[in-house]
């Protein structure tokens, strides 16, 4: 089994048996997330209007963050030939031979460009079905030159994927703002000169997907990620019942996610969603993650307006690098036990 590599075509592809090292203990594995979670679907032409339509969607909109911190868009604007072509990039980027992929490979996590597997390899106790490409992708022109040139097309189509979802990302941070009632002054400059950075993953199929996982239970430390998937796979955490939930797929949207940096600026009355990655044994899952934070030393603080009496201040403040110096020094990589570590 050593010689096992996930994501290396030729071997995933005769496996009948989970390797020792990716078997999650029965209590963690993905056995019972099989109920479908009900998922608010927020309407961004609704969102575009003017007068009463729109307040009542900024309404559902704070709602869902309130709720769940979980949603999912339609109507976004993005061309279905966007969406297809930047999961077909990714597709052909996985199916590369492995001296390509390897290319790209780092376990650094400050590297802008690093191809990796599991979650944090190295780090992991249990490994984790996936293999990644990261790369940061705003300001696009300065980056884009250090993405694959394999396939082809990836850096264009890749680049008009990354650019146009960037743009949804401040156009919803800025109505989930506007949700909270609090001044945009001091936080949307910060939005705007925000990073980016493009999380492809890819999950191989798995002869026995009940029991390993893609990526265990985390929140993002993001303040939104937008996500794109070629197939079901992506589960969270139903805080009422405790229970993981499948979320369903519907054609053409896009699964957004309220990250820990928006938890800690809304004081905790918009929470993080807990979720995690299942596998399957019939075909490859992509997904494509598009995670915005503020800038590397920018700090999130929580809006003045949401502090009082009743509701004193929940967190400190933070930055990107914060949480990437947290990353290096520590196994654990989710964002819901770093922000533990400011309250
Ligand atoms: C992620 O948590 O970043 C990706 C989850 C997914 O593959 O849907
Ligand atoms: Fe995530």
């Amino acid at each position: 089994t050593s010689s096992f590599t996930i994501g290396n075509t030729a071997q995933e592809k005769g496996l009948d048996y989970v390797p020792e090292c990716y078997v999650v203990p029965p209590s963690k594995s993905s056995s019972s997330g099989t109920e479908k979670a009900r998922i608010p679907t927020i309407d961004m032409s609704r969102l575009r209007m003017n007068g009463n339509k729109r307040s009542i969607a900024i309404e559902e909109l704070g709602e869902a963050c309130r709720h769940r911190g979980f949603f999912q868009v339609v109507n976004h604007g993005i061309s279905q030939s966007i969406l297809d072509e930047a999961l077909a990039m990714a597709f052909g980027f996985f199916d590369l031979p492995s001296e390509e992929k390897l290319k790209f490979k780092s376990n650094d996590v400050y590297n802008p460009v690093r191809y990796g597997t599991s979650l944090k390899d190295g780090a992991d106790k249990v490994q984790f079905w996936r293999v990644f490409l990261k790369h940061y992708a705003h300001p696009l022109d300065a980056w884009i030159d250090s993405w694959p040139h394999n396939p082809p097309q990836y850096r264009e189509k890749m680049g008009k994927y990354s650019a146009q979802v960037r743009n949804l990302a401040l156009e919803l941070m800025g109505m989930i703002i506007e949700s909270l009632r609090i001044s945009p002054n001091r936080l949307t400059p910060k939005l705007d000169r925000g990073m980016q950075v493009m999380a492809v993953n890819c999950y191989p199929p798995c002869p026995k997907p009940e029991m390993a996982l893609g990526l265990p239970p985390h929140s993002d430390y993001t303040c939104l990620t937008i996500i794109l998937q070629s197939s079901t796979g992506l589960e969270i955490l139903d805080t009422d019942d405790g229970n993981w939930k499948m979320v369903p797929e519907l054609h053409g949207a896009l699964q957004v996610h309220i990250g820990d940096h928006f938890e800690v600026m809304s004081n905790g009355v918009y929470k993080s969603v807990v979720h995690r990655a299942t596998l399957n044994s019939e075909k490859t899952r992509i997904s494509i993650a598009s995670l915005h934070s503020l800038g590397m030393d920018d700090k999130m603080e929580t809006a003045n307006e949401l502090i009082d009496e009743q509701n004193p201040k929940r967190y400190k403040e933070s930055s990107f690098r914060d949480f990437l110096d947290f990353l290096a020094n520590n196994d654990i990589a989710d964002g819901k036990h770093f922000i533990d570590t400011l309250k």
